[in-house]
């Protein structure tokens, strides 16, 4: 199958991989980086466990082909915390208790992250619209939206 050379910075760090066409940025996060934080529920662009940051906007790494990010910046999970002083919104998760088995945690977090950097947290309504492409099966929404809220402010 047709390949392609890619150079991307993730989480910081510049990369420069050969990708098969077809790969998501999902599968070359997980598979070729070794960053297994973004998780796969769907695959298909419907449950946000898979989100990310690409030059600082939300996107479901299932549905983004690697081949198109040249030059992008992108920021999974990993990159969030500063060292071992993590990002006011993940430490916002544990002081909610914003999860109960955590799969979807890595997408509700980077999703939260964007939905606060573009302003839409007004009210919880709000967050809860803005946050509506990440599931969490066991239900946790309530608490993911305040842990939102709190991070805003
Ligand atoms: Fe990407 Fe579900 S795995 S949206």
């Amino acid at each position: 199958p047709p390949e392609s050379h890619v150079s991307l910075t993730v989480n910081g760090t510049r990369r420069t991989v050969t990708v098969d066409n077809r790969t998501s940025l999902l599968d070359l996060l997980r598979e070729q980086f070794g960053l297994t934080g973004s998780k796969k529920g769907c695959n298909a662009g419907a449950c946000g466990a898979c989100t990310v940051l690409v030059d600082g906007r939300r996107v479901n790494s299932c549905l983004t082909l690697a081949v198109r990010l040249e030059g992008a910046e992108v920021t999974t999970i990993e990159g969030l915390a500063d060292g071992d002083e993590l990002h006011p919104l993940q430490q916002a998760f544990i002081d909610e208790d914003a999860f109960q088995c955590g799969y979807c945690t890595p997408g509700q977090i980077m999703s939260g992250v964007g939905c606060i950097q573009e302003g839409h947290t007004g009210s919880p309504e709000e967050i809860r619209e803005w946050m509506s492409g990440n599931i969490c099966r066991c239900g946790c929404y309530v608490k993911i939206v305040r842990a939102v809220q709190q991070t805003a402010g």
